[in-house]
């Protein structure tokens, strides 16, 4: 499970500091698909990221599995396959090659290794590329292959980041079957996305963030009968317009 306990962040840039988190706290838990929604800029990435122990939070406590994101990085990051827009797969190196190079990077056996990706390839539908050029491959290709080897180690978190962009119709279906079927094996994952329809037939657990404050988060069905909203995109545009209004 993760657990964000007032998390905030803020970055120096040229116009001063920007407080791009403030006070965001959510729980994800096994077995369940949790979904960060929100607009460009919202904080979503900088969330997951402190999840993933790639930056550090300036106040709040973040754990994965009862394990610090400050203080016990390693252990999250054997827990956690972590994909992300900036990953950036290039290069003359196949899918299959580079799956195999985080393998060993990861220390796992080459048995494992060539277990997991035919399992993956096979659930994610990459056996037709897989011994082509990562260079040479189409973005939905890429995307593919990223998510691949975010996963290689079959962790038992899994944080995607806007894990569907790029793909077609019929890719986002495989990507969204395979969430499931992680789901029900008893995995926690954590998604962003700013496709409200995908995060509303996904997710149990959504949280609504909007300029680094979390403006709701909860269960899905819970959220909408608080609220007296019918969908996800009614409670977004509820709460981020209500929110405008407010100030
Ligand atoms: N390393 C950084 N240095 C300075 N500012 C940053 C940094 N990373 C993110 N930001 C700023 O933090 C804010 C939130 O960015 P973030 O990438 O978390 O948003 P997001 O919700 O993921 O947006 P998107 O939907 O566009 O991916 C933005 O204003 C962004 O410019
Ligand atoms: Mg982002």
């Amino acid at each position: 499970m993760i657990s964000v306990q007032r998390l905030s962040k803020s970055f120096k840039g040229r116009k001063g500091v920007k407080q791009v988190l403030d006070d965001v706290s959510f729980e994800a838990f096994d077995g369940e698909v949790f979904g960060l929604l929100g607009p460009n800029g919202a904080g979503k990435t900088t969330t997951l990221r402190s999840i993933a122990t790639l930056l550090q939070p300036d106040s709040g406590k973040v754990s994965v599995d009862g394990f610090d994101v400050t203080k016990d990085g390693r252990a999250v990051r054997n827990r956690i396959g972590f994909l992300t827009g900036d990953m950036k797969l290039a290069g003359n190196l196949s899918s299959r090659e580079m799956l195999r190079f985080y393998g060993e990077l990861n220390h796992m056996e080459p048995s494992h290794i060539k277990a997991r990706i035919d399992r993956l390839s096979a659930d994610l539908g990459m056996e037709e590329f897989l011994d082509r050029p990562i260079s040479k491959l189409s973005a939905g290709m890429t995307q593919k292959t990223s998510i691949a080897v975010s996963i290689l180690h079959d962790p038992q978190v899994i944080v995607f980041d806007e894990p569907t962009s790029n793909l077609d119709v019929l890719a986002v279906k495989v990507v969204a079957d395979f969430i499931r079927e992680s789901k029900a094996s008893g995995k926690c994952v954590v998604l962003s996305t700013h496709v409200l329809g995908e995060a509303e037939r996904l997710c149990d657990r959504v949280g609504i963030l909007h300029q680094g404050k979390l403006l709701c988060s909860g269960k899905h069905d819970e959220l909408l009968e608080r609220y007296g909203q019918k969908n996800l995109e009614d409670l977004f545009f509820h709460l981020v317009f209500q929110g405008r209004e407010e100030k």
